[in-house]
């Protein structure tokens, strides 16, 4: 079964095509990180526009580095949630015009499903039942994937997403946009011990986390270092702060595994790819002898190859969707399209 996937929920207009849900046959990004860097974050209005004029684009030349027409693909998927609703409107209608001029069907796909079938691109005798930390720019969540469409939220963020409290801090810090992988680059030569943060928990619930509270203790530690005409050490700052971060994330991943049984750990999302993340899951599965999946350094960001992996599980499931598709901001991970 080979699918034509389409991806805009945010800042990369992307398409491929994916084989039986575990072969990239082809996969173009097209991304806007230049254009949205110079106002510090995503411009929804722009993205919608620049997804509207190079999605064509984008399409045919997946198609083209195939080797296929459009005749040729069986199914189509998209991105219809969660995301920026314009952004994500760009691919549902393009993907919607699409089956309705050849007649074939379309497959919803959820934009963290896919970021967990990354995984399935890069290892391919990964299989559920197992554990994901699904971390990006807009999610961080702890959950059960007991089937490739059978998912369950047992942990999440209270307030930012861990890709957010990244970025908001790397831009107090003064990096340039996007600031997770440029935090992570400056955070190799500073010392993780030397500034001592607020911990990300929430009282009660040992699987939930709250970022806001870090954000605005480094908000803090650079204003007050300003006011009085002190130095900060960034890499130091960048150090602690990511170490604070990659700990509560693995610590919950850990709790939860311990508390499910599970023996299989997956990481997904665009934070996915922090060094600091992947080695201390590497360390703490290995001390725990658990399996661990992280994706390939190019499919941790968004990506179509993602969403076409994804796609072919639903389609085995029989998850349609018809011309009544919506594309929808939001989205429990838990949840079908109608
Ligand atoms: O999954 P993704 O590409 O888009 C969303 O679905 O949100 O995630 C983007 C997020 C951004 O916040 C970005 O700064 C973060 O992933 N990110 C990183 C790294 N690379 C990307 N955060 C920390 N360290 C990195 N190396
Ligand atoms: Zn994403």
């Amino acid at each position: 079964m080979r699918i034509l996937a389409i991806e805009s929920s945010c800042d990369e207009t992307a398409a491929a095509v994916i084989e039986d849900g575990r072969k990239i046959l082809s996969s173009v990004i097209n991304t806007q990180v230049a254009e949205h860097g110079l106002y510090g974050g995503v411009v929804p209005e722009i993205a919608s526009r620049r997804h509207t004029e190079n999605i064509v684009a984008v399409a045919e030349k997946a198609l083209s580095d195939a080797g296929m027409t459009l005749e040729e693909v069986d199914y189509l998927a998209v991105t219809a949630a969660p995301g920026l609703i314009g952004a994500l409107l760009v691919g549902v209608n393009f993907a919607k015009g699409l089956s309705l001029a050849t007649g074939k069907k379309l497959i919803p796909v959820h934009h963290l499903k896919g970021h967990i079938a990354a995984n399935y691109l890069s290892h391919p005798e990964l299989e559920p039942p197992f554990l994901c930390l699904v971390v990006s720019g807009g999610h961080s969540h702890i959950v059960e994937v007991s089937d490739y469409t059978k998912f369950r939220i047992l942990g999440k963020t209270r307030d930012d997403a861990a890709g957010e409290a990244f970025d908001k801090a790397a831009r107090a810090m003064g990096l340039p946009y996007p600031g997770g992988v440029h935090l992570d680059r400056v955070s190799k030569e500073g010392n993780p011990k030397a500034f001592k943060l607020p911990k990300p928990k929430v009282e009660g619930c040992p699987l939930d986390m709250s970022f806001s509270g870090l954000k605005t203790a480094v908000v803090n530690i650079l204003h007050n270092a300003e006011q009085r005409g002190e130095e900060i050490n960034i890499p130091d700052l960048c150090a602690s702060y990511q170490d604070v971060i990659c700990h509560a994330l693995v610590d919950r991943t850990m709790l939860a595994a311990k508390e499910g049984g599970y023996k299989k750990i997956v990481a997904a999302g665009g934070v996915s790819a922090n060094s600091g993340l992947r080695a201390l899951l590497e360390r703490e599965c290995k001390r725990r002898h658990l399996e661990l999946f992280v994706p390939d350094l190019e499919l941790c960001g968004d990506n179509a190859a993602m969403i076409g992996s994804q796609a072919y599980y639903e389609a085995l499931a029989g998850k349609f969707a018809d011309l009544t598709l919506n594309a929808r901001p939001t989205m429990p991970i838990d949840e079908d399209f109608e």
